[in-house]
């Protein structure tokens, strides 16, 4: 493994590795056993979009590694004033050991990776997001013992997040059933290739696809770069809400969870979330082990 540019580039032995190395370092450090592997070592994040839990669980991840980072908002890099990510990967690769980078389209991703000399990671694209889908994993894991069996469906826009977890369930040997309007639909490739495991549904009905679920996952009706559609948007996405309603159809002790940021009230209700809050926020922590894994796979 060079780089983590999308789920899809991993094996499924890859993912389990990072999800087994997460928890160890999760152990560590709840037990106060030091764990430096990354000592000297420096990680470039670029954002072209917001963040806190990205932008802290890397900062924070690669201090407790014993490494820095540096924190390299596009607003502020000739990146953001048109030099090529060509000539800016080529240049940051003779000062850094990584990068991570949140970005629009994957093809930046995807170009910094053949451009540079140093492994990259997506911190979130229009397509993929891979790290939060490690730290779901291992929060699955956690709470339900195993992943392989388990029924997660994912309800709302067929996005970012629905295109990783679709990758990332079926590859871990879940059931994975998504719930979304007709012309919100997750990456054809991706969803033909999750038919064809043989473990996957699509579907326009919320209800089908909570139906007995182990977990239920939602995220926003308007991701980042989406804005000016959020109106439109949230005529499309009404009824697609993780409420008590869907919980009724789901297993009796089915987990809730949610990336985060969360528009409580209309993806999810507040009574729902509050009531998984736990679960939520355990997810968030793995954030910061999911990914000090991914660091030490990549940089040691
Ligand atoms: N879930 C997630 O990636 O959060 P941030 O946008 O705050 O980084
Ligand atoms: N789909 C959301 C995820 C945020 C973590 C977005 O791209 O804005």
């Amino acid at each position: 493994m060079k780089h983590l540019l999308k789920l899809s580039d991993l094996t499924s032995q890859e993912i389990l590795d990072i999800l087994n190395l997460a928890d160890q370092l999760k152990y560590e450090l709840k037990n106060g056993i030091e764990h430096k592997h990354l000592k000297g070592k420096t990680l470039g994040m670029i954002f072209r979009k917001a963040s806190t839990r990205t932008r802290v669980s890397f900062e924070v991840g690669m201090y407790q590694l014993g490494g820095q980072a540096l924190f390299l908002s596009s607003n502020d890099l000739q990146i953001g004033r048109g030099e090529e990510t060509a000539d800016t990967i080529r240049v940051l690769s003779r000062y850094l050991d990584g990068i991570m980078i949140r970005t629009f389209d994957q093809r930046e991703v995807e170009e910094m990776a053949r451009f540079g000399t140093i492994p990259i990671i997506n911190g979130l694209t229009d397509y993929e997001h891979p790290c939060q889908v490690l730290a779901d994993l291992m929060t699955i894991r956690e709470y339900k013992g195993g992943l392989n069996g388990l029924k997660l469906c994912f309800i709302g826009d067929g996005n970012n997040m629905a295109n990783s977890l679709i990758v990332g369930g079926i590859k871990t040997g879940m059931r994975v059933s998504v719930a979304c309007p007709k012309d919100y639909q997750p990456d054809a490739e991706i969803m033909k290739w999750a038919y064809e495991s043989g473990n996957f549904a699509c579907t326009q009905d919320v209800f089908e696809a909570a139906k007995d679920a182990d977990v239920l996952y939602t995220d926003v009706w308007a991701s980042m770069g989406q804005e000016s559609e959020a109106a439109k948007r949230r005529e499309a996405f009404k009824g697609y809400c993780i409420d008590d309603s869907v919980m009724a159809v789901a297993k009796k002790d089915a987990m809730v969870l949610h990336c985060l940021p969360a528009h409580k009230g209309e993806e999810i209700t507040k009574e729902v979330f509050e009531a998984h809050a736990n679960e939520i926020f355990d997810q968030a922590e793995n954030r910061l082990h999911a990914q000090k894994a991914v660091l030490v796979r990549l940089l040691k």
